[in-house]
């Protein structure tokens, strides 16, 4: 499948809300549990970093009739002695998985921060359990730099951790 990625647009928050509540009811893929999206939050993130001067980068994967497939975001820290770290997240929507959508993302938004100088280090957390996005990263050239032991406590009261992941530019 052709998979083509451009910047994110504000008409894109309510389905970008849609795919991610979607995603968040099954545990051990994101953080957030799906009553803590709200459709304004990515709104105001994708004007934040798509906003000419780019503060980071929010892009959507689409696919032949250019529905939208899954979105990616690169966003600085806000502190100035760790701006230089950019944090990212990834969410191929349901339905879309494991046809190559994650992979064109994550080729999207290394080679945007390659060619970034503001960009010297991309963190993200992922879930122990959660093998395919690891061996997504790791792919990308990402490390493991640590473990966050019962990091997420699931809704059954079982516990998650999260492995740190960086990819050093
Ligand atoms: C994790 C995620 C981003 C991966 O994207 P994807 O589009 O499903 O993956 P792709 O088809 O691009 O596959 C990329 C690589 O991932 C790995 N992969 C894919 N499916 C896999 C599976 N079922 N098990 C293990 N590894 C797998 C492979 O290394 C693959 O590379 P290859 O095709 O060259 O062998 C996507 O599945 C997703 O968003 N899942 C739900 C939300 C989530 O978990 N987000 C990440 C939170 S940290």
């Amino acid at each position: 499948m052709t998979v083509r990625i451009r910047a994110a647009t504000v008409g894109d928050a309510s389905a970008l809300y849609a795919a991610e509540r979607e995603t968040a009811k099954t545990p051990g893929f994101l953080v957030s549990r799906p009553n803590e999206l709200h459709t304004a939050a990515f709104a105001a993130r994708i004007a934040e970093l798509e906003a000419p001067g780019h503060r980071g980068r929010y892009v959507v994967a689409t696919g032949p009739q250019s529905e939208v497939l899954g979105h990616a975001l690169l966003e600085p820290m806000s502190l100035a002695a760790i701006s230089h770290i950019f944090r990212l997240t990834i969410v191929v929507h349901p339905g879309h998985t494991d046809r190559g959508v994650g992979r064109a993302l994550m080729s999207d938004i290394v080679a945007w921060a390659s060619s970034d100088h503001r960009v010297e280090k991309i963190e993200l957390l992922v879930r122990a359990t959660n093998e395919r996005a690891i061996q997504l990263y790791r792919k990308f050239g990402f490390v493991e730099e640590g473990r966050f032991i019962k990091r997420i406590k699931l809704q059954d009261g079982r516990y998650l951790d999260d492995i740190a992941m960086a990819l050093h530019l």
